[in-house]
């Protein structure tokens, strides 16, 4: 469903949630007035430019494992930039799109955690397509990209959103007939800091691997320090 103002998708499609509807339902906003990011930041996508979207759903998998749902969507997300000509998208932990360390999708998952089980997530996308530096605010010009300003040229919006629709339900129709194991495989071969020298809180290593219930696994020594929440930066590279 196409929606020309919302507050935020992931508020029009938690309401739906707690209403009983359906997985695979899915809000596309043409403007949000309070899009919300990570960490309690806000997501700001300047109106009918880019994609603002979320999606309902309701994976019959352990809590456990819930945070692979985001790294299947931002794999599902990089490459629906590689098929609009971008080169070269790059992961970062947990669920970030980049390219040359300059974002250009995020993703927030929400969940509601029964006991043992996963209610219902929400999984909201913000994909920079058809963006100019000049359509972000100031502070935020040297640290983003789109696809456009990637490849040179506009992208139909719609198109993208069914193209991005099509490769999540193929990945997740994946987890019921093989389970969650391909998913932090296929992510690392989508990742951009791998072998790097990387900062998470006050933890420094070298970025190791993704555990199979899509923790970090940062390698500092002999020791592995397994990282469940945080944000990355980049140190060096070794
Ligand atoms: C991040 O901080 O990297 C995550 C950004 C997620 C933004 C999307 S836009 C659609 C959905 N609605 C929101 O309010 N946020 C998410």
């Amino acid at each position: 469903m196409i929606l020309d103002r919302v507050g935020s998708t992931q508020e029009t499609v938690k309401e739906a949630a707690a209403n009983g509807a359906d997985e695979g339902l899915a809000i596309l906003a043409l403007s949000q007035d309070s899009g919300r990011g990570r960490s309690g930041r806000k997501w700001i996508s300047p109106a009918g430019k880019n994609l603002a979207l979320s999606i309902l759903l309701r994976p019959k998998i352990s809590p456990r494992l819930a945070p692979l749902l985001g790294l299947m969507t931002s794999i599902a997300v990089a490459e629906v930039f590689t098929a609009l000509g971008v080169k070269n998208p790059r992961l970062k932990w947990p669920n970030d799109v980049l390219v040359q360390e300059r974002k250009i999708a995020g993703i927030l998952p929400e969940a509601s955690l029964g006991y043992n089980t996963i209610e219902y997530v929400i999984m909201g996308i913000g994909a920079n397509i058809n963006t100019e530096l000049d359509d972000f605010p100031q502070e935020l010009r040297a640290l983003v990209t789109s696809a456009l300003i990637e490849t040179g040229r506009a992208h139909d919006l719609a198109k993208t959103a069914v193209g991005l629709l099509t490769k999540m339900e193929n990945l997740y129709n994946r987890i019921d007939s093989e389970g969650c194991g391909f998913i932090a495989p296929l992510w690392e071969k989508h990742w951009g800091h791998k072998g790097k020298l990387i900062k998470v809180g006050a933890k420094t290593g070298i970025a190791h691997a993704i555990d199979n219930d899509g923790a970090l696994l940062l390698k500092d020594g002999d020791l592995i320090h397994k990282i469940t929440a945080g944000e990355v930066q980049l140190v060096g590279i070794i």
